[in-house]
C-alpha cells in the first residue's frame, strides 16, 4: 500500500510549497489538485463535459495560475458532477508507489479519507493576500477581496467544502518562514512514517 499525505487549506496558505517540498524529500509523487479544477474551467464550454474529457496535458497550460483561472475553478468546483468526474484520476494518482502527496481542499475529508498523514495548512487572510500579491505582482487589497470571495465559495458549497478533517493536524503558517513551515510539516510526517 502506498503512503498518502493529504494537504488541504485555503488559497495561498503555503500548502503547495509544503506539498512540493515533502514530495521532493520523500521521493513521492505530487499532485496539485487545484490544477484539475483550473484546467477544467480553462477548457470552457460545459464544465461537466470538460471535467470528463480532461487529460494530463491540460494540466500543463501556462495560463492556469492567474487569478481569473482561480475564480473560474472555484465556481465550477461547486458543481457535484464536476467533482465526481475528477475522483478516479485522484484515486489512481494517490495509489502510486512509494507514496503520493496531494494538496487541495477536500483531500483529507473526501478523496483520501484514509491518508496516513493529514495536514490542514492555513494562515491569516492578510498574510495570504500579501504572499499572493507579491507572487502575482498585484494589488494586495484587490487580492485580499478575491481570496475572501474564493474561500467563502469553497467553504460554503454543499459538496466537499473546504474544512479541516477532524483528524487533520492544523498548521498555521502566518508567522512561519517557508523553511519553518516545511520543517513543521516534515516533523509530522516523520512521526507517522513506518520504520
Ligand atoms: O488550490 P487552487 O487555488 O489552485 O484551487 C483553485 C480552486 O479549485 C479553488 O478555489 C477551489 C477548487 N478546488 C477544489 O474545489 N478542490 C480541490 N481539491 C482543489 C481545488
Amino acid at each position: 500500500m502506498s503512503f498518502i499525505i493529504a494537504i488541504d487549506g485555503p488559497a495561498a496558505s503555503g500548502k503547495g510549497t509544503i506539498a512540493r517540498a515533502l514530495a521532493r524529500h520523500y521521493g513521492f509523487h505530487h499532485l496539485d489538485t487545484g490544477l484539475l479544477y483550473r484546467a477544467t474551467g480553462a477548457r470552457g464550454g460545459d464544465p461537466v463535459r470538460a471535467a470528463r474529457a480532461l487529460t494530463p496535458e491540460d494540466l500543463d497550460r501556462d495560463d492556469l495560475r492567474s487569478a481569473e483561472a482561480g475564480q473560474a475553478a472555484s465556481r465550477i468546483a461547486a458543481i457535484p458532477e464536476v467533482r465526481a468526474a475528477l475522483v478516479d484520476f485522484q484515486h489512481r494518482f494517490a495509489a502510486q508507489e512509494p507514496g503520493a502527496v496531494l494538496d487541495g481542499r477536500d483531500i483529507g475529508t473526501v478523496i483520501c479519507p484514509d491518508a496516513q498523514v493529514k495536514l490542514y495548512v492555513t494562515a491569516s487572510d492578510q498574510v495570504r493576500a500579501a504572499r499572493r500579491a507579491a507572487e502575482l505582482g498585484a494589488d494586495p487589497a484587490e487580492v485580499l477581496a478575491q481570496l475572501r470571495e474564493r474561500d467563502r465559495r469553497d467553504s460554503e458549497r454543499a459538496t466537499a467544502p473546504l474544512k479541516p478533517s477532524p483528524d487533520a493536524v492544523i498548521l498555521d503558517t502566518s508567522t512561519l518562514s517557508i523553511g519553518d513551515a516545511i520543517a513543521a510539516a516534515m516533523a509530522e510526517v516523520e512521526r507517522l512514517l513506518p520504520r
